[in-house]
This record gives C-alpha cells, structure tokens and sequence, in this order.
C-alpha cells in the first residue's frame, strides 16, 4: 500500500468494533498513530490494546458523539499523545430499525444524534484543532447507500446518512479556505482481507460491516476535494442493484 498515513494521527470513531475497528488496524497497519474512539470503553481499551501489542503506537479514547465535551476531550487526549490530528474518521453509527409507521420520537432522535449530529460535532471539533495546528488534515464520514435512498424500515436512519451528506458539502464549503476536506465513505458492501473481524452490530447485513476497500479508496495522505468513495457505481447511473443500508 502506498504510504500514505505514515506518521499521521488518526481519530477514529465508534472503532470499538465492526467497521471503526477494522478501519484502526488497516491504518495502523499503514503507519498511522491510531486513537480508537469508542462509546464502549473496554472495547476501544481492547482494540488499542491488541494494536499495542501488534507494535503499532495506539491509544483508545473513550467518548460519546452525541456529547460535544467528550469528542473535544478526545480530541485533546489524541493531539496530547501524539503532537496533532490528522485525520478525523467519523464513523461510529446505528440503526434501530422500525417499521415506518411505528417510528417513535424516541427512535429518530436516538439514530439523528448519534449518526447526523455526532457526524456535526466530530466534524466541527476536527476542523477547529486542524485550523488551530495549521497545515489543514481530511475529515472522512461514514455515509451509507442509505445517504441516496430511503428504506422502509430505515427512516430515521436514512434520514440520518442524508444528512451526513448535507454535512460534508456545507463542511467542505466552509472550510475549503482552510485546506481541510471532507470525504464521505459509501460503505454498502464490504468483505475486505485489509481489515479485522467484523462486529455484531446494528445492520442487517453482516458480511457488509468491513471497510477495507473503502479505505483503499482513500486519500487521507494529501489533499483532495470533496469526494465520494466505495460502491462501484455512478452516482449519475442511480443506486446499485445490491440492497444494503
Ligand atoms: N455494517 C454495514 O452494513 C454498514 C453499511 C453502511 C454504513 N454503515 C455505517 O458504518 C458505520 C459503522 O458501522 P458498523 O456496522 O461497523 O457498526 P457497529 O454497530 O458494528 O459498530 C459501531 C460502533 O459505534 C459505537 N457507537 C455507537 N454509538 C456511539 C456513540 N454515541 N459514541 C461513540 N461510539 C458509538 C458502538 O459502540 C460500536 O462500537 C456506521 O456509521 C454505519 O451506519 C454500516
């Protein structure tokens, strides 16, 4: 793999398990300082211990998205180990499905703030360490074939990986006098030997929790402008044929 997260510090959040946890080993595997970011403490404590282990320099930084002093307290804990951020992957997400006419307040608010406003926060909390370290860095979210179409069961879900788009435009619009890019991360089918076991978590189609061909996609060593990734497919073609989130 080319070098391109060599000596870099990277953030990534919900890499307790799943996606987040395989997007740590690969890029630690690449070179990258690695904080895992987690919600479930022991096993961010887990994934940064085994990294450790393996001779990759990592931390884990316990953290919820939802809550704007924990991703600052993570984010200050990460540029305290490791001298600056780099990269901010923002990839911690849920999905509580339900049926489009049972959907609770409850159950909207609950999938928006972890995956839409937790995207803001981490997005927004990025951007201001990367202006005030200078030299820009790459905010990467983790989008979804959901950002393009809505799912019967998945609506607050859906909703949510629109917004995660919204983001990243208005993001890359506001922040682009500061050399920082967004990139989004359309991870609907993954299975990729680059990254580790999968988690358990919240989607309904297991073999698809793994982002390694993904991430080969990505340009998080230099500068890019906003871009979309993953997939295989045009966006000017509509959405693949295959069915995932
Ligand atoms: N797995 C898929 O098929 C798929 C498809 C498209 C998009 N995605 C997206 O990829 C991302 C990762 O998905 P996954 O399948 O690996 O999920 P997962 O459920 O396996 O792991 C998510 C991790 O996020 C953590 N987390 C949850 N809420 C959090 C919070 N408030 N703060 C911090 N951490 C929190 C969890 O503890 C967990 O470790 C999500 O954004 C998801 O929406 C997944």
């Amino acid at each position: 793999m080319v070098d391109r997260v060599s000596g870099r510090t990277v953030l990534v959040t919900g890499a307790g398990q799943g996606m987040g946890a395989g997007i740590a080993r690969a890029l630690a595997a690449e070179g990258a300082n690695v904080a895992v970011g987690d919600i479930n403490v022991a096993a961010a404590d887990a994934v940064a211990a085994a990294l450790r282990d393996e001779g990759h320099p990592a931390i884990s930084v316990g953290m919820d998205v939802t809550k704007r002093d924990d991703v600052r307290a993570a984010i200050a804990g990460t540029v305290r180990e490791f001298g600056r951020l780099d990269v901010m992957f923002n990839n911690a997400g849920l999905n509580k499905p339900m049926q489009f006419l049972d959907v609770t307040e409850d159950n909207w608010n609950l999938v928006m703030d972890v995956n839409a406003l937790g995207v803001l926060i981490g997005t927004q909390e990025a951007a201001k360490q990367m202006i005030a370290q200078g030299g820009g860095g790459k905010i990467v979210n983790t989008a979804s074939i959901a950002s393009r179409q809505g799912y019967a069961e998945f609506v607050p879900y859906c909703a949510s990986k629109f917004a995660v788009v919204a983001i990243i435009q208005a993001g890359a619009r506001a922040l682009a006098g500061d050399q920082h890019h967004g990139e989004r991360l359309l991870p609907w089918r993954g299975g990729d030997a680059a990254v580790g076991p999968a988690g358990q978590g919240h989607g309904r189609h297991p073999r698809r929790r793994e982002g390694g061909r993904c991430l080969r996609r990505l340009r998080l060593g230099g500068t890019a402008g906003p871009r979309r990734t993953g997939g295989g497919h045009r966006p000017d073609r509509g959405v693949p044929r295959q069915r995932g989130q």
